[in-house]
């Protein structure tokens, strides 16, 4: 049995949460706590680093000691203490690390840092029965990549964007239509009443061999066709998003169709091979729709988990905890670990063509 507490704290989520991984290798969560500071954000219409790093400090130690509480335990039951290490906001990561080095050294329990990408990466096995290697599409208001996810801390990234993530793409739409935040489930709302074929947006780098993600023309050709008919009507908003969310959906499902033909190329004799697809963008039902039609004709498992586990949670970096606690790969010196705000997944990784970026995007 391994008990793992994790804490998660590298953007707008203050979350703690403990994970048990039993002896037949049935991992159970005991307790999963996520404080969200939407709220706190609102009013500036996005992710204010400092009002952040401020909230997770007011908010860490109640919602370790609730996670605990609530999986019935103390400090002292626990085999370790997992803490996102990056990517994301610097002042964020500070707290959480910092939180969890205190302690582990008070405790005498090792500290596991973790990269908040591989949380997502692993979620699949800790709510699914999923065998590496499989594939990961990871949507969210930071990130979007495809990841081939060959084993712990074995990763290869096929595609990442260029510019804006997915999630962002949906919030700064919806912004631009005077929706409120976050965007990303205002949009879907208005989509599913509007009419997706009155405008047609562009399909960012369709045709290109490559197999990034691009979506700012996207929304620059938003807000032209918003300004081109303004002042906009309930139902131009409506078939704006739904323009919006099917352009969205059809560049998804051609760039993503051709990481599964790479991936059933590279593994033709994997049988019970999977998309995993997590972030909180994998809410959006018409873009899960997508990926299961997708993943039909390819003859490849769909895995989504629950939506709690698929946006930030504390559960995730706890599982990360524990699988790299038996793979036995931990970080040689933990507690001398500094917080990383860029963190990719694949160090490996070259650049982003045309990302104008001198280093690999997180
Ligand atoms: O993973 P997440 O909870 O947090 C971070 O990115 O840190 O993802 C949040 C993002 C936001 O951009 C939000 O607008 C988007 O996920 N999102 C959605 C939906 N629900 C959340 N985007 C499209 N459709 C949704 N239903
Ligand atoms: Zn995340």
């Amino acid at each position: 049995m391994i008990r793992m507490l994790g804490i998660e704290t590298s953007c707008d989520e203050t979350a703690a949460s403990v994970v048990a991984l039993d002896d037949s290798g049935r991992p159970r969560i005991l307790s999963n706590v996520v404080l969200s500071q939407i709220d706190d954000h609102a009013a500036f219409g996005g992710v204010v680093p400092e009002i952040a790093a401020r909230a997770h400090v007011e908010a860490l130690d109640g919602l370790v000691e609730a996670a605990l509480d609530e999986a019935e335990l103390e400090l002292r039951h626990v085999d370790g203490i997992a803490a996102t290490a990056g990517p994301g906001l610097i002042g964020g990561l500070i707290v959480g690390l910092m939180t969890a080095k205190a302690m582990a050294s008070a405790s005498g329990k090792p500290l596991i840092p973790v990269n908040h990408l591989e949380g997502h990466a692993l979620t699949a096995r800790l709510t699914d029965d999923v065998a590496f290697p499989y594939l990961l599409l990871l949507v969210s208001g930071g990130h979007t990549q495809v990841i081939l996810v060959r084993g712990v801390g074995d990763y290869e990234r096929w595609a990442s964007t260029i510019d804006d993530a997915l999630g962002e793409a949906f919030d700064k739409t919806a912004k631009l239509l005077g929706l409120p935040y976050p965007g990303g489930p205002n949009v879907e709302r208005q989509a599913a009443r509007g009419d997706a074929s009155r405008f047609t947006f562009p399909r960012p780098l369709k045709g290109e061999a490559r197999l990034d993600f691009s979506f700012s023309g996207l929304k620059t050709a938003v807000r032209q066709a918003a300004s081109a008919i303004a002042p906009l009507s309930e139902n131009d908003v409506a078939d704006i998003c739904a323009s919006f969310q099917r352009a969205i959906t059809e560049t998804l499902a051609e760039r993503v169709g051709r990481s599964l033909d790479r991936f059933r190329a590279l593994y033709p004799d994997v049988t019970a091979s999977a998309l995993v697809v997590a972030g909180g963008v994998a809410a959006n039902q018409a873009i899960r729709a997508t990926l299961n039609t997708l993943c039909k004709r390819h003859g490849m498992r769909l895995i989504a988990p629950p939506i709690a586990l698929c946006s930030d949670n504390a559960a995730m970096i706890a599982w990360a905890g524990i699988e790299r606690l038996r793979a036995g790969l931990q970080v040689e010196e933990p507690m001398a670990m500094a917080p990383r705000s860029r963190w990719p997944l694949d160090e490996d990784a070259a650049p982003i063509i045309g990302s104008g970026k001198r280093g690999a995007k997180a």
